[in-house]
């Protein structure tokens, strides 16, 4: 049993990192600068929509073994591990803005013991270099005779399953000059059992970036194809499935929709980019994947303008906010950037979301947030599927026609069999599936199934 400190300890990976290494039977206090959330955490509340996250803060906290605290003094001292997991977002030019870090870095090490022997385990996503960045800023504050050593450790959760894929990791990696900083690290670790890659800080910070920015270039690869099978009339889906079925590919990530959002990729493929220009490189790739993502999100409200003959005076039902399913993290979402656009060409917008709602009401005043997506139908021209929640998969569209003004339903997330949403009396527009009869042929639902009963979905990521 180890006594841990978890700097940025209401945050998304600092909250659920607290909760599971407390559930391991550790003695952990979260540290968070944020006066209300710690205060909400210290009854158990936890602020943000991560399944299992509730439970498992109630469990450790009645158990004594997690406590929250904005005071340094009471929680860096007599730490064995100091967990940096405060923000690391973009600044307007894709850097990392790196001021949580520094901020963090220095206040440990003001309240490093003399003494006792401390590893600083630096899980935000930083830049490369950043652990020695991080060992400066602490060694310059530090009392004499104190002892610390630090070592990258990237997370991979999703968030959405973050207390799954903490428990489960795909892999732990750990990147230290010093070996055996990294070892008493892996040595928390050990109950999980994971694949444990040692290796130096620089590489294992790049490991991170290049993951989130493979991930990425997925996305955005499906999506530029997605745009040709429009033009061309193939339906992506079926090319995504047929590619899927290669081992050499994979079927994951390669869902055609509105493209990525979130806290991680859109400003780790940013900052990725920066690094390598800063190092004299041309990061062409990179720099498509982004604008790539980015033009998805015009496109899909220039399109839905044409379907409905101008937005002016139109009224949408956007079904989902949170950039991805299973979370309350308007982060970045592609809801933000398609309600900005609806309301600057005039347009009227009802939502509905399982969880971002309340996060999306103090963005959005102007947005009508309803109690269900058959709620949020009522009386629109157009239904706008954003996020890909389970929710909506299982809609019952005749109740949802029914509801509506109009007959459209524009699919960002390609979550529907047209054959489906036809026989329901609506219009269907995916996301390219450009093989999908036109408007006019979409009244026999007959034809339809004839002409997709080959479609079959392959799994969300
Ligand atoms: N969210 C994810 O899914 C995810 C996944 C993998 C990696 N990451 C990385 O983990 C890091 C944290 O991400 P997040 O989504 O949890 O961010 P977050 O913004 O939800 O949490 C950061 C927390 O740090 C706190 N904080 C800021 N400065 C502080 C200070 N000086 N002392 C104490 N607390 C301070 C903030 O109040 C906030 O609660 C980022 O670098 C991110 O890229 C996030």
């Amino acid at each position: 049993m180890a006594r841990i400190c978890i700097v940025g300890g209401s945050g998304y990976v600092g909250l659920g990192y607290a909760a599971a290494l407390a559930d391991l039977g550790n003695d952990v206090i979260g540290l968070d600068v944020a006066a209300d959330r710690v205060a909400a955490l210290n009854r158990g509340e936890p602020l943000i929509y991560e399944p299992g996250l509730e439970e498992l803060l109630s469990r450790n906290l009645a158990a004594g073994r997690l406590s929250f605290t904005t005071d340094y003094t009471a929680a860096v001292p007599g730490a064995e591990f100091v967990f940096l997991c405060v923000g690391t977002p973009s600044l307007s030019n894709g850097d990392a803005d790196m001021r949580q870090v520094r901020g963090a870095a220095v206040a440990i090490g003001k309240h490093l013991q003399p003494g006792a022997r401390t590893y600083v385990v630096n899980k935000s996503t930083m830049p490369i270099g950043s652990a020695e960045l991080v060992t400066q800023l602490v060694a310059e504050h530090a009392p004499a005779g104190a002892d610390f050593a630090v070592v990258a450790n990237p997370e991979f959760l999703r968030e959405g399953s973050a207390v799954h894929d903490i428990f489960r990791p795909d892999r732990i990696v750990l990147g230290a000059n010093d070996r055996a900083a990294a070892e008493a690290v892996a040595a928390l670790y050990a109950p999980l059992g994971a694949p444990t890659l040692i290796t130096d800080p620089r590489s294992a910070e790049m490991i991170k970036y290049a993951s989130n920015a493979f991930l990425a270039t997925k996305i955005s690869f499906i999506n530029e194809v997605a745009h040709v099978c429009e033009r061309l009339g193939a339906d992506v889906t079926v090319v995504a499935e047929g590619m899927g079925l290669d081992p050499r590919i994979g079927p994951r990530f390669l869902h055609a929709g509105l493209g990525f959002g979130g806290s991680c990729f859109p400003k780790d493929v940013g900052a990725l980019t920066r690094m390598a220009d800063d190092a004299g490189l041309h990061p062409g790739l990179l720099r498509a994947v982004l604008e790539i993502n980015a033009d998805v999100r015009g496109r899909f409200v220039g399109r839905l303008e044409k379907l409905l003959d101008g937005l002016d005076g139109k009224t949408l039902a956007i079904w989902g906010l949170a950039f991805k399913e299973d979370t309350d993290d308007l982060r970045e979402s592609p809801a933000l950037d398609i309600i900005e656009m609806a309301r600057e060409r005039g347009a009227t917008l009802r939502a509905h979301d399982p969880a971002a709602m309340a996060n999306a009401a103090r963005r959005f005043p102007q947005v009508t947030m309803c109690a269900s997506p058959y709620e949020a139908a009522i009386g629109a021209d157009a239904v706008v599927v954003v996020t890909p929640w389970r929710e909506f998969r299982q809609v019952d569209l005749g109740r949802v026609k029914a509801a509506m003004r109009g007959d459209l339903l524009l699919d960002g997330r390609n979550l529907y069999d047209p054959p489906a949403v036809f026989a329901a009396g609506l219009r269907y527009e995916g996301m390219g599936r450009g093989s999908l009869p036109r408007a006019e042929d979409q009244v026999s639902p007959a034809v339809a199934v004839t002409t997709f009963v080959a479609t079959t979905r392959v799994g969300a990521d």
